[in-house]
């Protein structure tokens, strides 16, 4: 039996939603193998993030198509390394399968053996990864033992990682990986508010995002308001940022986004993705 804790049971809600897009009217990407992580439990956290906050669900869908781009944008401009940083049961290393590019995952010890073994029950093999819990571990070597080359252009997918994370722990995580990778692009989503001191202008934002975290069963604990923090306290820049819902457009589903209650898309606003690189 492996003990998976809060925060990596997270990844089963996420791989929950991901095994719902075949149903959708408009499919936003193929995830084939996210039913192979889905179970009741988790969907039933699926349905209660929507009874929280409706855009939930869609907004995780927005950010799959999001990352998908990233590392098809990354590879085209000639990215030859990717890590899927807390990928969770993320299949990208297999969706994205690509003699040129090679891919590396990083997750907790016993999220990763779970994924392993469902794996190996479908006859895939597993990425090389490193099963360690990231803030803790040297990444950029813990990976060059599984042929990671810390020389040749990456890209890192923080996706649905950053929110959970104590805040103190970001910037000299950060500072690490650009001391020892010269040339990398890291995505990541993230709330645009105070977390910390849980200092929201509006109160119906904070308790959508606390509803959020109760159907997680997991805390933030961390959330950027500003993002010239990371070009303050790193070497890094950054490269893109915007809301998830500004995408609608681009993926056709701007009606259903201009239909929501003008209060909704006010906290949607919140909800961001970043990318960073050395300045
Ligand atoms: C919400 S899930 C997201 C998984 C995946 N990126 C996705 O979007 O489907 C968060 C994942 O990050 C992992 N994670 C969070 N903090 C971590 C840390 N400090 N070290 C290793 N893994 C971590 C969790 O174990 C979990 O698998």
């Amino acid at each position: 039996m492996i003990d998976i804790n809060e925060i990596g049971a997270t990844a089963f809600v996420i791989a929950s939603i991901r095994s719902l897009e075949p149903e959708q009217p408009h499919q936003l990407f193929n995830d084939p193998y996210a039913q192979w992580f889905s179970n009741e439990r988790a969907l039933a956290a699926a349905r209660q993030l929507d009874e929280v906050f409706p855009p939930s669900t869609t907004m995780v869908r927005f950010r799959t198509r999001y990352f998908n781009r990233f590392i098809e944008r990354g590879i085209a401009d000639g990215a030859r390394q990717v890590i899927l940083l807390g990928g969770g049961f993320d299949m990208r290393s297999h969706l994205f399968d690509n003699a040129d590019v090679s891919f590396f995952e990083v997750d907790q010890k016993a999220v990763l053996l779970f994924k392993s073994a469902i794996l190996e029950r479908h006859g895939i093999q597993q990425s090389p990864s490193l099963l360690a819990n990231y803030l803790q571990a040297d990444v950029p070597s813990g990976l060059a033992d599984h042929g990671f080359d810390p020389d040749a252009p990456t890209l890192i997918v923080w996706e649905g990682n950053i929110m959970y994370l104590p805040p103190d722990s970001i910037m000299p995580f950060l500072n690490r990986l650009a001391d020892a990778i010269p040339s990398f692009r890291i995505a990541f989503d993230y709330f645009a508010v105070d977390l910390q001191n849980r200092e929201l202008e509006r109160d119906a934002d904070l308790e959508r995002i606390e509803g959020v975290e109760r159907a997680m069963g997991a805390s933030f604990p961390t959330g950027f308001p500003d993002l010239a923090v990371f070009e303050q306290q790193t070497p890094l820049r950054v490269a893109e940022s915007g809301s998830f819902a500004g995408l609608a457009e681009e993926y056709e589903l701007a009606d259903m986004v201009a239909a929501y209650p003008e209060d909704w898309r006010e906290t949607l606003k919140l909800y961001r993705y970043c990318v960073l690189e050395r300045a």
